[in-house]
């Protein structure tokens, strides 16, 4: 299997997540396909198409991949599918959280309610494509907290656990969010072919 992703630590969550669905998952760069693919879909599963298709067309292997983001319920939704080109790619997230926190000046706990979407998409070797989404639900804290984790992390507070996703271990991470609640749906669909 190939995992159409340059990110490292993406691919770590990802092997250890599918380890007992396929011993021998590679990256793009392990697998010699070294590609730039634009990412201008208007959904994550149109994302995640685009970027599996695209690397589809250099294997016989099964592919994966997959595309994420934060919404925000008072923002309508930003930074959404843009999550991470909201203020420019190499714009840190120390500057983008605290844009964001900004943002939501004044507004009360209830309201400030939003989540991390994934969604993965497969192009099997005979052609045929699948996807699957799942979602972390949270809010959007006063301040960064945490360390562990990357991107909006810091700022995005999980209230049953009473920690951002940046105070959690790997495994704990992993086990409630958004990326690794889509690859066990994905491990699920392709089990059944
Ligand atoms: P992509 O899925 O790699 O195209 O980018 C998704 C963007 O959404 C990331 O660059 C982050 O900004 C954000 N994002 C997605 N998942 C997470 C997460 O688990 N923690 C923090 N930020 C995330």
């Amino acid at each position: 299997m190939i995992f159409a992703t340059g990110n490292e630590g993406k691919m770590k969550e990802i092997r250890t997540i599918m380890a007992d669905f396929c011993r021998e998952i590679y990256s793009m760069k392990e697998a010699g396909i070294e590609i730039n693919v634009e990412e201008n879909g208007q959904t994550y599963e149109e994302n995640a198409l685009i970027k599996a298709r695209a690397v589809a067309v250099h294997t016989q292997d099964l592919v994966l991949a997959d595309d994420s983001g934060l919404e925000i319920d008072w923002l309508n939704g930003e930074p959404g599918v843009y999550s991470a080109r909201y203020m420019g790619e190499d714009t840190s997230y120390r500057v983008k959280n605290a844009n964001l926190i900004s943002r939501l000046e004044g507004v009360p706990e209830e309201k400030r309610t939003a989540r991390f979407v994934c969604a993965i998409a497969a192009v099997l070797p005979g052609g045929r494509e699948l996807t699957v989404r799942a979602a972390i639900e949270g809010r959007i804290g006063y301040e960064e907290k945490g360390d562990n984790g990357f991107g909006y992390d810091p700022i995005f507070f999980v209230p049953e656990i009473g920690k951002t996703t940046a105070e959690l271990g790997e495994a704990e991470k992993n086990r409630i969010s958004h990326r690794g609640k889509a690859l066990g749906l994905m491990k699920e669909e392709l089990g059944k072919l």
